[in-house]
C-alpha cells in the first residue's frame, strides 16, 4: 500500500484488482470475467469449437524426449513472439495443443519454454566471449497453454548449425514443457524436408512436422502444428 494512495487502491479495487503487491496484480476473489473474456463455464463447448478441424492425437503415446543441449537459459519472458522485431528469416507460425496421456484431454496452463537458433544458426549465448546481457532473451520465450490446452507463437525458421566440421544439426526448436500433474518433457521440434534430418543423431521421427507455406500480401510465411502428449507424474 505504501506506493499507492488509498484513492488508487479504491479505484483499482473497483476494477477487480484487490491489491498491488511486489509480485504484481492480485485479482479479487470475487472477480468476474469481463464480457470479452467469454463464458468459461461451458468448457466442453469451447474445446469443441476450438478443436475444429484440430483433433486429438491418433496415437496416444507420450511425446518422445530429446536432448536439452547446452544453450538453455532459465527465466525467458512470457510472450508469444519469440524473436525481436524485424529479426531476419522466414516467418514461422507454430501452434499446437498439450494433452494428458491419462485423461486424453487438453492440459490448460502448462508452461512451455521455447528456445532456438537464429536464421544463421546462432543462439543468443552461442559465443562465450559475448554472452547476452542479464535479462535479455533473444529467440527465447515462455508460453502458457490456454483453457483448451492451445499454444501458439510466431518466430523465424531456425538456421542450421555445425556441431563439428562436417556435422550439422537440422533446423529445430527446443521445448521444455511443465505442468505440476505431469512429467516434465524436454524435447525438440523438427521440420520435414530439412536436408540435415537424415544424418542427425538426435532426431526422432515423431518429432518431425510438415510445414505449409502461406502468403499475406508480399510476405510468404510457414505454418505448422505440433501437439504434445504428456505422461502423468510418477507417484
Ligand atoms: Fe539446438
Amino acid at each position: 500500500m505504501s506506493k499507492y494512495s488509498r484513492r488508487d487502491f479504491l479505484r483499482k479495487g473497483a476494477l477487480g484488482v484487490a491489491a498491488l503487491g511486489a509480485g504484481g496484480l492480485i485479482l479479487r476473489a470475487n472477480a468476474e470475467p469481463t464480457e470479452t473474456s467469454g463464458d468459461l463455464k461451458d468448457y466442453a463447448q469451447i474445446v469443441k469449437a476450438e478443436s475444429q478441424p484440430r483433433v486429438a492425437p491418433t496415437s496416444w503415446k507420450p511425446t518422445p524426449d530429446n536432448i536439452l543441449g547446452p544453450f538453455y537459459r532459465e527465466g525467458a519472458p512470457y510472450r508469444a513472439k519469440i524473436t525481436p522485431p524485424l529479426e531476419p528469416g522466414k516467418t514461422l507460425l507454430i501452434s499446437g495443443r498439450v494433452w494428458g496421456l491419462d485423461t486424453r484431454r487438453p492440459i490448460a496452463h502448462a508452461t512451455i519454454d521455447i528456445w532456438q537458433a537464429n536464421t544463421e544458426g546462432r543462439y543468443d549465448n552461442s559465443d562465450p566471449n559475448s554472452p547476452p546481457a542479464k535479462g535479455i532473451f533473444k529467440n527465447r520465450a515462455r508460453l502458457i497453454t490456454d483453457e483448451t490446452g492451445n499454444y501458439e507463437y510466431e518466430t523465424v525458421h531456425p538456421g542450421h548449425y555445425q556441431l563439428w566440421p562436417g556435422v550439422w544439426r537440422p533446423s529445430h526448436v527446443h521445448y521444455l514443457v511443465q505442468h505440476p500433474g505431469y512429467q516434465t518433457l524436454i524435447t525438440q521440434l523438427y521440420f520435414r524436408g530439412d536436408p540435415h534430418n537424415a544424418a542427425d543423431r538426435f532426431i526422432k521421427e515423431s518429432l518431425i512436422i510438415p510445414l505449409h507455406e502461406d502468403k499475406a500480401g508480399r510476405i510468404t510465411y510457414e505454418t505448422g502444428t505440433f501437439d504434445i502428449v504428456l505422461a502423468p507424474a510418477k507417484k
